[in-house]
């Protein structure tokens, strides 16, 4: 049986998840940046696995890009499909989410994880890292065990505690998310652009400063081409993904603004940079 699992990942943390349960269950590891240019993706594999970190919690908490993957995925209703958000406080109704796009494929998601990991874009409070970190193997096993089993209809979320507290954030998730994002889009407040948009255009917020010795290290990185070196600087290409790869993998630490503050780096200890860089 071919199995076949694709990954987006901008501090490693889904790379490292989607690494370990390919070793276990045995399947290809693919970068969904290496296809997405593909008009149409067919995989010729049994079973699918999608593998990505939770992006906002005042929209559908995935990276665009994952959508736009599904969307162009062909003849998958006879897949067995999984999915792993890997998330820093919540994975709210990703996997939720996520099956109604697949439905919306011809396919069925038969099942969606989440694991948590170490938060990537902010430094969370009381937050233990190593804790978080020991636990995901454990984690990994579980989700191997259920796959390797072909069992369906697990769409895991938040426990009724955090159910409740994301419930109470979540409308002012959506007010400020809007407002903070017009202001790293550079646009006013009065901008009529929907949130998604905004988030391409939220790369109007990167500058360099003068450590960037123009490695080309960040255009390199960033797994949907959207950085040129021009004049040997980072020029953002408005098609932003907003993972945080160029600005935690400069070497420099040049690069600043962006939706992190610039003290905060990040990226899981077991991924180096050419880890990384294979994404492309
Ligand atoms: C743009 C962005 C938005 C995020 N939003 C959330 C969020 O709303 N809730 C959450 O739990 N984690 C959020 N995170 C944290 C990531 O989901 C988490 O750290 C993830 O494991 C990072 O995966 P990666 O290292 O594979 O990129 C966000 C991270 C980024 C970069
Ligand atoms: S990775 Fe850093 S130092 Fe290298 S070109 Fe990009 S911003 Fe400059
Ligand atoms: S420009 Fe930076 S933040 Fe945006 S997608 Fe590329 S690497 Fe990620």
């Amino acid at each position: 049986m071919k199995k076949e699992i694709y990954y987006f990942s901008g501090t490693g943390n889904s790379l490292v998840v989607a690494r370990n349960i390919a070793e276990k269950i045995d399947a290809k590891l693919t970068p969904i940046s290496s296809v997405i240019d593909k008009e149409n993706i067919e995989i010729d594999a049994d079973v699918i696995g999608i593998i990505f970190p939770f992006y906002y919690l005042n929209s559908t908490g995935m990276p665009l890009i994952i959508s736009r993957f599904i969307k162009k995925l062909t003849n998958i209703s006879k897949k067995y499909i999984f999915a792993v958000c890997t998330y820093g406080g919540s994975p709210y109704l990703v996997i939720k989410n996520l099956s109604k796009i697949i439905e919306s494929s011809g396919g069925k998601l038969a099942a969606g994880f989440g694991v948590h990991m170490p938060q990537c874009a902010f430094k969370k409070p009381f937050e233990n890292k190593k804790k978080i970190l020991d636990k995901t193997e454990k984690k990994v096993d579980i989700i191997c065990e259920y796959i390797t089993s072909q069992k369906k209809g697990r769409y895991e979320t938040d426990n009724i505690f955090v159910r409740l507290i994301v419930v109470l954030i979540r409308p002012i998730a959506i007010k400020e998310g809007l407002k903070s994002f017009k202001k790293l889009a550079k646009l006013p407040d009065s901008s009529n652009l929907s949130f998604e948009e905004l988030i391409l255009l939220s790369d109007n917020s990167y500058y360099t400063d003068e450590k960037c010795n123009g490695c080309g290290i960040c255009s390199k990185i960033c797994p949907v081409n959207n950085i040129k070196i021009i004049n040997n600087k980072p020029v953002w290409q408005n098609h932003c993904e907003n993972c945080l790869a160029c600005f935690n993998w400069c070497p420099k630490e040049a690069i600043h603004g962006g939706i992190a503050p610039n003290e905060y780096k990040y990226h899981h200890p077991d991924v180096k940079l050419s880890d990384m860089l294979r994404q492309n």
